[in-house]
């Protein structure tokens, strides 16, 4: 028996997203149904909504989720009914080169579910990042669930993208450690998580750069040292002065355009890390002369979902905020309503929002 629930779909490139009427199917082999506590809003799926992902509409948007396994499919081992998880977008195949060579973080072939989420006329739904959670419940691949234990899930669902990218971008890409330096350029929710990253990591000298003023004060408490504004002061100076003339060891840049690239490869030390976590839309282009990249050394790097792996990070990261040491809720700006996601993306311009979070 399928059964019916109201969720957020954008209907058609650039209008304003709906609240409707979704039919969600029972799940099959390897499949659950998640009754959504709450989800966070995120930069993707407003980019969904304005074609720029792909134009597979109508898309069933959401997708920085916790809830409870409603129920399950014949073969599901990975969660129970009951279980509170995490949704996660990356649900790894355990068989593909990147798993075989035990680092399933990279996993080439992740998988969702099989059946489709519809309208009530049949239409089929493609839901963002394979998961569609701005709805009351949701069908995904069990492997898409991790367990966790009990929390807000306004906060811990943050962890299932933008947050655990930052995080991991510091922890696992740049492998940032004790007495580290670390830059951050871009101090939105995904740059703020990488300098919480940094924080827990050991990192003792981390440096938020960005071009707004209150940006760099929130970034602040989430362990930023020092802050630059780099529509005052031109940052790779400033980054050297704060560290002994050098440059950091691992600098992140977490908007994901060419000039923030460019002053990350020249805000680093000598051997230092560069990790682009920031996403960087198809036309852009950065030149760098080729005798600074091998002069300068070090690794160049990508953080892909902050090279996580969900099953390892997600409840070590709860854990973490339930230990008081990695402050999830003050991502949280506001909690809303599944009508307000329209209202939620107009924030997003303004600049003072972290996440809205909807909550079911
Ligand atoms: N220099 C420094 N900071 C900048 C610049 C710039 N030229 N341009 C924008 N910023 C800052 C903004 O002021 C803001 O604080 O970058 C931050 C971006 O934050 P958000 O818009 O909240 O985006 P976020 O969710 O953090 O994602 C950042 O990571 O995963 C990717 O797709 C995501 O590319 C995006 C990036
Ligand atoms: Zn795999
Ligand atoms: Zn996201």
């Amino acid at each position: 028996m399928s059964q019916t629930v109201k969720g957020v779909i954008a209907r058609s490139k650039g209008a304003d997203v709906e609240v409707v009427d979704v039919v969600v199917p029972d799940p099959g082999p390897g499949e659950a149904v998640v009754k959504i506590d709450a989800c966070g809003v995120c930069h993707t799926d407003l980019h969904y909504r304005e074609g720029g992902i792909n134009d597979e509409f109508p898309f069933l948007l959401g997708h920085e989720a916790a809830g409870v396994v409603e129920a399950i499919g014949a073969g599901v081992t990975e969660v129970a009914v009951g279980d509170f998880v995490i949704l996660n977008w990356r649900a790894v195949c355990g068989q593909c080169r990147a798993c075989l060579k035990g680092k399933p973080w990279y996993c080439f072939d992740t998988h969702n579910a099989k059946q489709k989420m519809t309208l009530t006329d049949g239409t089929e739904l493609s839901p963002a990042l394979g998961i569609g959670a701005f709805i009351e419940k949701t069908l995904v691949a069990a492997g898409q669930c991790t367990k966790v234990a009990q929390a807000d899930a306004g906060a811990v669902g943050l962890l299932g993208c933008g947050v655990m990218a930052g995080f991991g971008a510091a922890v696992n890409t740049g492998n940032v450690t004790r007495g580290d330096s670390v830059a951050v350029i871009g101090c939105g929710g995904v740059g703020n998580a990488a300098i919480a990253g940094a924080q827990v990591a050991g990192a003792t000298t981390i440096i938020a750069v960005d071009i707004s003023d209150e940006k760099l004060e929130q970034a602040k408490r989430f362990g930023a040292t020092h802050t630059v504004n780099s529509k005052a002061v031109d940052p790779v100076e400033a980054v050297r002065e704060l560290t002994g003339g050098f440059g950091a060891d691992v600098v992140i840049e977490a908007v994901g355009r060419p000039e923030t690239y460019e002053q990350a490869f020249y805000a680093r030390d000598l051997a230092g890390t560069v990790v682009l976590v920031g996403v960087p839309t198809p036309e852009l282009e950065v030149t760098l002369p080729l005798i600074e990249i091998f002069g300068r050394g070090g690794a160049l790097k990508s953080s892909w979902y902050g090279d996580c792996l969900p099953s390892r990070d997600f409840p070590m990261l709860v854990e973490l905020y339930k230990q008081g040491r990695f402050d999830l809720d003050a991502f949280v700006t506001e909690r809303i309503g599944l009508g307000d996601v329209e209202a939620a993306f107009a924030k997003m311009h303004g600049g003072n929002v972290l996440r809205s979070v909807v909550e079911l």
